[in-house]
């Protein structure tokens, strides 16, 4: 346990919490990241282990230790252990698991988090081992998705992850433990075993939920059918756990959506209206962090979430760029969106965005934009959604994104077409009027382009 112990190690970013939701800790816990040293690999997995291998054990470990606080875990202890030869039964040497048995007994910890994925006899000793309850990774984020599903669709999908990673745990953890039931049971047939009813039951249980979760997602696609005809097109946020997303999302809208000092503050999109500088209306989707690794029991929960990014018009893609992993983040990122169809190539749809460059120094700035420039990304969009640095900035990009270049024009309004002029306070950005003797009213108008084919499409109808 003493390759790198990083006890209460604050994390760069973190505020610290406010009074009003200080977490209430559910539990002492000790985070372990098992660095595998030796790392055997085919072809065909080599770009998610590289990713993977990029990330820095420093980095994994702070990641770790946001994804326990998520739940209101109290680290006591974290360790990165390095492990040249990963056991079949324990994962870790038995020298390491003996100095975790005595961290844990020191500590009074009731849990350990092991950031690496267990099997489930790895997961079982490990317990026996150190008499605490052991989490893996796809367990710790599965406690993450269930406290933080806020929609009813969200709630499904994350029970339902649950239900098949129990399922699978079943079947391998007890295959040589089964019992047999004897003939007498009415549940299973005779001689069924305990595994195999425990299973049927799981079973039942999933595609219960699966129907309830079609019957959701139809009334969920009506609303959306309904929306559509709202004409505002969709602008999601998306990136990585902590990139800040939430963060941005209150500063665009205004709104106090929950902006937590933690991962996955936001499993559920949340939509919002905004109004842009120049009236045009979008409405913003706030998504769930990304996560490296994502299990593959999780992805359809997560996938759930994701829905609105398929349908927007425009994905911002936001960085935390002061994280010394953000480059392989930022691969994450568009390797996902480019399983859902979103090209994170096409500059039309996709806007890059740097958060967080109030943390860095001028030399990282400098050093950061150079290599963008390289990389012929051209200058990044660098925000800090903390500061407010390069909003408005953003706001403009977006809505020339949306509408086309803004112009500024004059616009004549003869008296009986007053009836529009709401709507062109409402929906553009008017810099200039003057009222005319003859009732009339000239106004000087910036919008984007299309905004002025539809002034003037209602100006030919009468008000
Ligand atoms: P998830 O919901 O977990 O995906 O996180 P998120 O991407 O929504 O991040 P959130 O907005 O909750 O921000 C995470 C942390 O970063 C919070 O502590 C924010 O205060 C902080 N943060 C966000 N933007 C900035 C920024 O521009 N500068 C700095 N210094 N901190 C920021």
């Amino acid at each position: 346990m003493n390759n790198k112990n990083s006890e209460g190690k604050p994390s760069r970013s973190r505020k610290p919490a406010a009074d009003d939701h200080a977490p209430r800790s559910t539990g002492k816990v000790v985070v372990v990241v098992p660095v595998l040293t030796r790392h055997p690999r085919t072809d065909d997995d080599s770009s998610k282990s590289r990713t993977r291998l990029a990330r820095s054990p420093d980095a994994r470990l702070e990641e770790a230790l946001g994804l326990a606080s998520a739940i209101d875990l109290e680290p006591v202890h974290s360790a990165v252990v390095m492990v040249a030869d990963p056991r079949p039964a324990t994962l870790l040497g038995a020298g390491k698991v003996e100095e975790l048995a005595k961290v844990v007994s020191d500590t009074g910890a009731g849990l350990v988090f092991v950031d690496h994925p267990l099997t489930p006899v790895q997961q079982r000793n490990l317990e026996k081992e150190t008499n605490a309850k052991v989490l893996d990774r796809t367990g710790i984020i599965l406690e993450i998705f269930g406290r933080r599903a806020r929609t009813k669709e969200g709630a499904l999908q994350v029970e339902l992850a649950h239900l098949n990673y129990q399922k699978g745990r079943l079947v391998r953890s007890w295959t040589h433990l089964e019992r047999q039931r004897g003939g007498a049971g009415f549940l299973g047939g005779p001689g069924e075993t305990q595994i195999e009813a425990d299973r049927r039951l799981l079973q039942e249980k999933i595609l219960k939920l699966k129907r309830e979760l079609e019957t959701v997602r139809r009334t969920r696609d009506l609303h959306r059918a309904k929306r559509k005809k709202v004409p505002f097109p969709v602008v999601a946020i998306v990136g990585y756990t902590n990139a800040g997303k939430s963060t941005l999302f209150n500063r665009l809208t205004g709104a106090g959506v929950l902006a937590e000092d933690m991962l996955f503050a936001t499993l559920d999109p949340t939509l919002r209206r905004v109004r842009l500088p120049h009236g045009t209306t979008v409405i913003l989707s706030d998504t769930v962090g990304f996560i490296s690794d994502l299990p593959t029991h999780l992805v359809a929960a997560f996938r759930a979430t994701l829905e609105e990014v398929v349908e927007a018009e425009l994905v911002i893609h936001l960085r935390d760029i002061s994280d010394p992993d953000t480059a392989a983040q930022a691969e994450d990122v568009e390797r996902i969106l480019g399983d859902l169809g979103v090209d994170a190539a096409n500059a039309a749809r996709v806007i890059e965005v740097w958060n967080k460059v109030d943390l860095l120094d001028e030399a990282n700035r400098t050093r950061l934009i150079a290599e963008s420039e390289q990389a012929g990304k051209g200058p990044p969009i660098a925000i800090s959604a903390l500061t407010g640095e390069g909003i408005d900035a953003l706001r403009t990009l977006i809505e020339s994104r949306i509408g086309g270049a803004v112009e500024t024009r004059a616009v004549a309004l003869a008296p009986d077409q007053l009836g529009h002029l709401d709507w062109i306070y409402r929906n553009a950005d008017i810099v200039g009027r003057t009222d005319r003797d003859d009732g009339g009213i000239e106004l000087t108008v910036s919008a984007p382009v299309e905004r002025f084919a539809e002034i003037n499409d209602r100006l030919r109808r009468r008000a």
